[in-house]
Parts: C-alpha cells; structure tokens; sequence
C-alpha cells in the first residue's frame, strides 16, 4: 500500500471525527420516523401490480406522507431529485425516478422511502416481485434480503463497521453475483446522509470505524446478477444502471447500535428478524 498523503490522513481522520452519536430522546424522534418510513412501503404492497406506472406509486406514496403521516419526503428536491420516492425496475440499481414507466408481470422492482419526521429521518427500501419471475431474479431478491439480515444479526458495539462488507461479501459470491460498489450505506438521524458511509463489499476503509452504542446508519446492499459496475443516466443525472443491463435488488433498514446489538427503526411487521437484536 503506498503512504498515505497528509490530505488523506486528514480526510480519513475527519470522516472518523464526524460520525455522531444520538441519545434517547433523539432514538425515540428516529424510532416514529422510521415507523413511518416502513408504513409506507407497508401500505404501497396492494398497488404495486401489474400495469400501473412508478409515477402513480410515486403520487400514492406522496399523498400518504404529507397527509395521512403529517411528514415530509426527504428524496423530493434532496440535490434537485425531482420526486418523492425512488422506483429502480429490474436493471436499475437504485434512483429510478418515478415515471411514466408501466410494470409488468415479472419485474423485480425496489422502493425506496425516506420520510422527514420532527427533523429526524427514516430511510428504508424493499423489493416487490410483480406477478410471477424468474428463479435466478427471486434468487437475487433473496440473496439482497438475506445479505442484509445477516449484517444485521453481527451489528454491535467494539467491533470494526467492515462487518458488514465481511458478511455481505461470502453471501453474494456463493451466488455468483457481485455487490456494487459505487453506493454505499450512510450514517443518517438530522440529516439524510452523514458519515459513516457503509460498503457493502470486503474492504478495509470501514475497519478503521468502531461500532459505538448510539450510532444511526443504514445497510443497503446492492446486489447484481452480473457485474458490479453502474451506470448513471447521462440524461437526468440520477438513475443507476447495471453496466449489463442484468437486474439488480437491494433491501435497505435504518438502525441503530445498542448495548448489545442493534435496533432497528424501519422493520415491517412481516418480516421474520426482530427488531430488537440482542447479538453478544
Ligand atoms: N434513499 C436513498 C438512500 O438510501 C437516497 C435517495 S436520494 C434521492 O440513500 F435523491 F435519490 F432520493
Ligand atoms: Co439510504
Ligand atoms: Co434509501
């Protein structure tokens, strides 16, 4: 490895600094934000069929937080992004911008939401299989999920953030499909993105970062069919696509580290991990 220059020590040093903790009262404003993160894409699961367009999702989601949840989309107008929610269909990795695009039988497709509540945010996302697909894309779907759990499940205080990537890496290669690497998990609570950011790949950047009660970030691993390698829409700026054109699935929770493990703020009644994790 060569010597790191004077500028990268500082950043590196910097990066450390900057990663905040939050206490009680803050944990209980991001538990309601995060509640309301996961009610959306609870209450969105009906909709999500066959022949409505991602616009229509969109407008629906939008509706639901500003009227019945009194909150705010984080994404609509976050760096000019020009809609409520992200909508990424198969080979889009992740900032589908809703849009006049229609689903159909056999599209993998991811939801992300992020909510604004009482100045704390709620970021969460989840794939939704419309109709009937592929074995290999329910593979991929699975693999995403599974790959976040078990992140998850080894989350806890004095030890290296590069758990994640160290648990996240195996799952991914057992499958033949790779995990990307130009987006990343991010530290969150007041503001949308705050250090850490969080690879989802084996790397040593994220060892450098001890886990500490009442740190707020998200795990959200982008995992492909094909390469790992992303393109952005040269267009709009903002979609992501796989370099292949081979579909790509991502789950996305909000968490933060207990005493002895982690809590996490966006789970969905249906879902089989507690929201507790007691993981020492
Ligand atoms: N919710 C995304 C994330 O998980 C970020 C979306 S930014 C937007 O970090 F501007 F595209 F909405
Ligand atoms: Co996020
Ligand atoms: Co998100």
């Amino acid at each position: 490895m060569p010597i790191p220059s004077t500028e990268e020590l500082w950043r590196i040093a910097l990066d450390i600094m900057t990663i905040k903790t939050y206490n009680e009262d803050d944990v209980a404003k991001l538990r309601v934000a995060g509640k309301l993160a996961a009610d959306v894409l609870v209450m969105i699961e009906p909709y999500v069929k066959s022949g409505i367009t991602t616009l229509e999702l969109d407008d629906i989601m939008l509706k639901y937080i500003e009227e019945e949840q009194q909150a705010v989309s984080a994404c609509l107008g976050y760096n000019g992004y020009p809609k409520a929610t992200c909508i990424s269909v198969n080979e889009v990795v992740c900032h589908g911008i809703p849009g006049a695009q229609k689903l159909h039988n056999g599209d993998i497709v991811n939801i992300d939401v992020t909510v604004i509540k009482d100045g704390y945010y709620g970021d969460t996302s989840k794939m939704f299989i419309v109709g009937e697909t592929t074995p290999r894309n329910r593979k991929l779907c699975e693999c995403a999920q599974h790959a976040l759990y078990a992140a998850l499940k080894k989350i806890r205080p004095g030890i290296p953030l590069s758990v994640v990537g160290d648990t996240i890496q195996p799952i991914a290669d057992k499958e033949g499909f790779s995990i990307v690497r130009d987006y990343c998990g991010h530290g969150i609570g007041t503001e949308f993105h705050e250090n850490p950011s969080v690879l989802h790949y084996k790397n040593t950047e994220n060892s450098r970062i001890t886990l500490k009660k009442g740190m707020v970030f998200t795990i959200e691993p982008m995992i492909n069919a094909g390469t790992w390698r992303c393109k952005v829409n040269k267009k709009n700026g903002w979609t992501v696509t796989t370099a292949d054109k081979q579909p790509s699935a991502q789950w996305e929770h909000t968490l933060t580290v207990t005493d002895d493990g982690c809590e996490i703020f966006t789970l969905r009644p249906e879902e089989t991990i507690e929201r507790v994790l007691h993981n020492c």
